[in-house]
């Protein structure tokens, strides 16, 4: 089995501290690596290229080409920030815990949205009937009267065991459960469009009323920090505009769940990956017995982030042991800690909170 760390250290070694890291606005923009992220990253390895010190990206995204899937998202991570080796599970993403909905929808229709491979991410997850909500649109005549506008083409996925008609037949017939926004919506007003309908019509578009499916979001962000020097909108603008509109054009307000920072969960779960990650480093006779390390406590867990009222708002709520440190080069730009999220310490760049981390703890 592959072993992310040499494990030569004893017990009492093991690390008192962990850092999440957030993506967007601290280690990347777009895709070019920023605030000295490469270097910074490297120091938390050791020159054999085992890692030293736990740490997990935590983000709400989606980035570059985004909706990836985490094991995808870990070698692109490895790449983009030269790094010797990213596990799967150092990948914390917004969508993750969508995962543990797996048992509620396994076989229900339902439809993912969003750019990047939001339906195989689904898929991989465990969802064995999936649509993406370009393929599930592309059977309804006219649902966007837009569309001849539009100059992409949409690709139907793949499926070799079932034919476009019995397809067809399979989506008229049976109501979508479920849609889970995985990432960023690329057709505004198709996507709002044909999510109205579903959700107005109890999963089943044109045909009658019923109950109004589960809706979910990968997160919350109004804004985020892209390669443009202005914030970026996020999910959560397309929620805002998604649920404005529904609002209007249905009596009952529309219900759904948002996942990502800031919710404290997010942060115990963070915990959890790398109490995972300081077992693998330093295993004890209790984890060799147990998959779950329950013993170890950290002192502190560092959270590294961009954007107050998500990152440092999150870290802020989850309480100790977190411990907030909030970048510049990002969402945020003041000159002073933030005024209604203030983090714990303000610094330039992740390189600056490398380097007071290990200053710190090592
Ligand atoms: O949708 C916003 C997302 O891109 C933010 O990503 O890495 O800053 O949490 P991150
Ligand atoms: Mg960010």
């Amino acid at each position: 089995t592959f072993r992310p760390f040499s494990q030569v250290s004893s017990q009492s070694q093991r690390p008192s501290f962990g850092i999440a890291f957030d993506i967007d606005g601290v280690l990347l923009l777009g895709n070019t690596p920023i605030g000295g992220s490469p270097s910074a990253l490297k120091r938390l390895y050791q020159e054999s290229g085992d890692l030293k010190i736990p740490y997990v990206f935590l983000t709400n995204g989606k980035l570059f080409r985004g909706g990836f899937r985490e094991s995808k998202r870990a070698s692109e991570l490895s790449k983009l920030l030269a790094l010797y080796i990213v596990i799967t599970m150092q990948v914390v993403q917004g969508h993750s815990p969508f995962k543990q909905l797996v048992n509620r929808f396994e076989n229900e229709l339902i439809v993912a949205v969003g750019k990047g491979e939001s339906a195989a991410v689904m898929t991989e997850y465990g969802f064995k009937n999936v649509l993406s909500i370009d393929e599930y649109a592309s059977y309804f005549d006219n649902i966007d009267p837009l569309a001849h506008y539009k100059k992409w083409t949409i690709k139907h996925a793949a499926n070799q065991n079932i034919t476009s008609k019995e397809m067809a037949s399979r989506i008229y017939s049976q109501r979508v459960q479920a849609a889970f926004i995985v990432s960023d919506p690329v057709d505004w007003s198709r996507d709002i469009q044909v999510l109205c309908d579903i959700l107005r019509a109890g999963g089943l578009p044109g045909r009658e009323t019923g109950h109004q499916p589960h809706l979910y979001f990968a997160n919350d962000d109004l804004e985020y920090q892209a390669t443009f020097p202005i914030e970026r909108l996020g999910m959560g603008a397309f929620r805002i505009a998604l649920e404005s509109i529904f609002n209007r054009i249905h009596p009952k307000a529309l219900e759904y769940t948002s996942f990502g920072k800031p919710n404290p969960s997010v942060f115990q779960n963070a915990e959890t990956v790398l109490k995972q990650l300081v077992s693998s480093l330093h295993p004890s006779a209790h984890d060799v017995n147990h998959a779950t390390p329950r013993s170890h406590l950290f002192k502190t867990l560092y959270m590294v982030g961009d954007n107050p009222s998500v990152d440092i708002n999150g870290a802020r709520q989850a309480g100790r042991p977190w411990f907030s440190i909030l970048t510049r080069t990002g969402v945020f730009k003041g000159k002073e800690n933030h005024a209604k999220f203030p983090a714990d310490l303000v610094i330039d760049t992740v390189e600056e909170a490398v380097d007071y981390i290990l200053r710190k703890e090592v």
